[in-house]
């Protein structure tokens, strides 16, 4: 597994960065293999990114007829919910481009929790032929592109620190509870994610700064900081942040005008 940071100058770089990888890795998949399957992230950075998407020039660089959508997790709330991470890439990438209603697959998060999971489950493990054990990191049995954001606390997806999910390593998909509301979750598991051929990080602004910090320069602590678990085993992992996000990483050149700073070495703003 290897790993590459780009830091982009500000948000909206950062959101224009993420959507063109999007339209790249999805050229790629399909391709190779004849289709693309992203799972999508909740959350404001990844929002961005997809709005990034659904304009004009960027939606016509995709076969959105070969694109399948799934997610990274989802709140229990219905569909049409303000909170809903269906509803927040429905109004702001989905209902712009033409990708057959058939190939999003939603995760149900206006049943039962344990039901959400298990039938979600079923699905990927539909999409991605494999009906029994662990998931398998070859073309077509696989995520070719997960978007994951990375909260403040170091969770990601719904993998938080309070909830046992970052253990799980049978079920692909699990109830989780976040610490902040709506908490009921479902979220992928780590294996799932692992699985992927590419994770792609999301992170904007300051108040990232500090646990962008821990994650990427500080011990492995996988239980104070879920994001650490992310590393796919036969896949690439990127991470796209802003100046401000990546304002206290070692070897990052602080941004022109900030406060002069003890970073030692590492990769520069392009
Ligand atoms: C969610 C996301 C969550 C999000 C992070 C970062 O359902 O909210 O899955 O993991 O990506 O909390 O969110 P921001 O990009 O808005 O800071």
């Amino acid at each position: 597994m290897s790993h590459d940071l780009t830091v982009l100058s500000g948000a909206t770089a950062l959101a224009e960065a993420a959507a063109e990888r999007f339209v790249v890795a999805a050229g790629d998949a399909i391709r190779a293999h004849g289709r693309f399957v992203v799972a999508l992230s909740g959350g404001s950075t990844p929002r961005a990114a997809f709005e990034r998407l659904a304009t004009a020039p960027m939606i016509a660089r995709v076969d959105w007829a070969h694109v399948h959508v799934v997610w990274g997790d989802e709140r229990c709330v219905p569909p049409d919910d303000a909170a809903s991470n269906y509803r927040m890439a429905h109004d702001a990438l989905l209902r712009h481009v033409p990708v057959p209603a058939t190939n999003v697959h939603r995760i149900p998060g206006d049943v039962d929790p344990a039901a959400a999971a298990a039938a979600y489950e079923a699905t990927l493990r539909e999409l991605l032929a494999t009906p029994s054990g662990p998931p398998r990191a070859t073309p077509n049995r696989r995520i070719d592109l997960v978007l994951l954001g990375l909260g403040a606390d170091g969770h990601t997806a719904s993998l938080f620190l309070s909830s046992a999910g970052i253990d799980e390593r049978v079920r692909w998909a699990i109830p989780s509870r976040a610490d902040v509301v709506p908490q009921r979750r479902i979220t992928l598991t780590v294996p799932v994610i692992n699985a992927a051929a590419e994770v792609l990080f999301l992170v904007s602004g300051t108040a990232k700064a500090d646990v962008l910090r821990r994650v990427l320069d500080g011990p492995r602590r996988t239980a104070e900081l879920p994001a650490q678990a992310i590393a796919p085993a036969n896949g690439q992992l990127r991470w796209y942040v802003d100046a401000p996000a990546a304002a206290k990483l070692a070897g990052v050149p602080a941004p022109p005008g900030s406060a002069p700073s003890d970073r030692a070495h590492g990769s520069s703003p392009p």
